[in-house]
């Protein structure tokens, strides 16, 4: 992989397309506005905030690692989208009723001007929403050559230099890998056939990558995840990524999951429960949309406490998911979890967690970084699945014969090491040994901290 000089800079503006422009997109964008105008801050956003240790320790080498990497800017995001309803971003944002209407009154003229474009929508993938604006076509090769069209459009009118797409849209019904799936060529076939087998993400996804560029899939239904549409990222030089962004009770998951295994502690039982009242929540009392979150939510812990080596500690724990919709709290979610652990002498032990969250606002700064890096990765000359960007996801995208990454601090050394790898950098491998060889002249008193100079 290249060294700081294979990344190209991200000069000019950055266009972000968001097929689904409900709670969390109208969240991200509003969110960006007011961190450009200083109005508030991009909490819970790596790219924005985060620190990224460099070299040695006693070298003290710490830029923010938005110093460090060539990341587009705030200021250069250019935003723009698909929705089954015609609601511009402040009228979303007021329904979402994430952020209160003070907080959005500053941006309110620049959430104005955003509408969404008609959607490729088919109620059969997203049973619990009526349309209001949809795509019309004999095929779904039509609409895929419909959603073409916008982006070629969205490009000319904005100014924009490049563009990457997230999927934000609802959670579509549960589908798995057919024979439709296997090729692009199979894949165009039955896009051709209108084949049940393609859903309307898949067709944002085939447009995106047809004009080569960066998707990542923010939900947890099939989308980009299989042979055809890899083969579609390879052939025209797009990363992509995916999938369901990690926020909520599935993040806790993985931070709390990790250092019980860490320490050897057993498990006989973890029990999930969340109440939810956003559209999200609605879409997710339809059982066939649930399934596909279900099974999203489901796969993290087995990864992680991997009970195939450790029966004695894992081999019979068992792992219950729930989400109810419950109108009354919109947004701010709440999720219990009961964990019935075990230790010495197997004595039994329970820990209690009560997070009372808000969804959206967990999710915006994931979108905000999930976009960023994707551009970065396209301006690396980096193509196909992104699995260094698994720390975002809650089922992250990896070769079909290895087993997915879940623990979340793995997770982001990868995502660490990936930025070192990039721009020159030694990877870090935390061993931490050669501190202490005083015969090898290792500096013994730490240098003071100096400001990051860009290369
Ligand atoms: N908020 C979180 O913490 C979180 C976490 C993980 C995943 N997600 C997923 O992110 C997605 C968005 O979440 P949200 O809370 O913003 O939901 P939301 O219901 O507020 O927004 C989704 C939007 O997608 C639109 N939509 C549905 N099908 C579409 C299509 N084919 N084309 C264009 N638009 C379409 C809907 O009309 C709606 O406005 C959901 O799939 C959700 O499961 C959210």
């Amino acid at each position: 992989m290249g060294k700081s000089e294979a990344v190209k800079p991200a000069n000019g503006k950055l266009g972000i397309l968001i097929p689904g422009m409900g709670a969390v997109t109208s969240t991200l964008i509003a969110g960006v506005e007011l961190a450009k105008k200083g109005l508030g801050r991009p909490v819970g956003s790596v790219t924005q905030l985060k620190h990224i240790r460099l070299g040695k320790r006693y070298e003290n080498r710490r830029p923010l690692i938005k110093d460090f990497i060539p990341l587009a800017q705030l200021d250069d995001l250019v935003f723009a989208g698909w929705d089954i309803f015609p609601d511009s971003m402040y009228d979303a944002a007021i329904k979402a009723g994430v952020l209160s209407p003070e907080q959005l009154a500053p941006v309110r003229k620049e959430l104005s001007a955003i509408k969404p474009m008609p959607a490729v929508f088919d109620r059969y993938y997203v049973n619990n929403l009526t349309p209001k604006q949809v795509k019309k076509g004999k095929t779904k090769m039509d609409l895929a050559r419909q959603v073409i069209a916008d982006i070629e459009n969205f490009k000319k009118t904005s100014g924009v230099e490049r563009v990457v797409m997230l999927w934000c849209g609802s959670t579509e019904r549960y589908m798995t890998q057919t024979k439709t799936h296997s090729s692009l060529a199979a894949f165009e076939k039955g896009l051709l056939e209108n084949s049940v087998d393609i859903s309307p993400s898949m067709i944002y996804v085939y447009a995106a990558l047809q004009c080569g560029i960066p998707y990542a899939n923010g939900a947890p239904n099939l989308s980009v995840d299989f042979p055809a549409m890899l083969e579609l990222a390879q052939k025209r030089g797009a990363p992509v990524a995916g999938k369901d962004f990690k926020t909520g009770q599935t993040l806790m998951k993985t931070i709390l999951s990790p250092g019980l295994k860490a320490r050897m502690l057993g498990i006989n039982g973890w029990y999930s429960t969340n109440i939810l009242g956003n559209r999200d929540g609605e879409v997710l009392d339809n059982p066939d949309s649930f399934k596909t979150k279900e099974k999203s939510k489901m796969s993290v812990l087995n990864s992680i406490l991997e009970p195939e080596l450790y029966p004695q500690l894992y081999g019979k724990y068992y792992h219950k998911v729930r989400i109810d919709y419950y109108p009354p709290r919109g947004d701010a979610k709440e999720g219990w979890d009961n964990i019935d652990i075990f230790g010495w002498m197997d004595m039994p032990m329970q820990i209690k967690i009560n997070f009372l969250c808000r969804d959206s606002i967990l999710a915006a700064p994931v979108a905000l970084d999930i976009v960023l890096f994707l551009d970065l990765a396209k301006r690396a000359g980096l193509k196909g699945m992104q699995e260094w960007l698994s720390f975002f996801f809650k089922s992250p995208m990896c070769r079909p014969d290895l087993q997915p990454e879940h623990d979340l601090f793995i997770q982001q050394m990868k995502l660490n090491n990936t930025l070192r790898v990039l721009m020159g950098e030694e990877v870090i491998d935390h061993s931490g040994l050669d501190y202490y060889d005083v015969k090898k002249g290792v500096p013994q008193v730490a240098a003071p901290p100096k400001p990051y100079k860009k290369k």
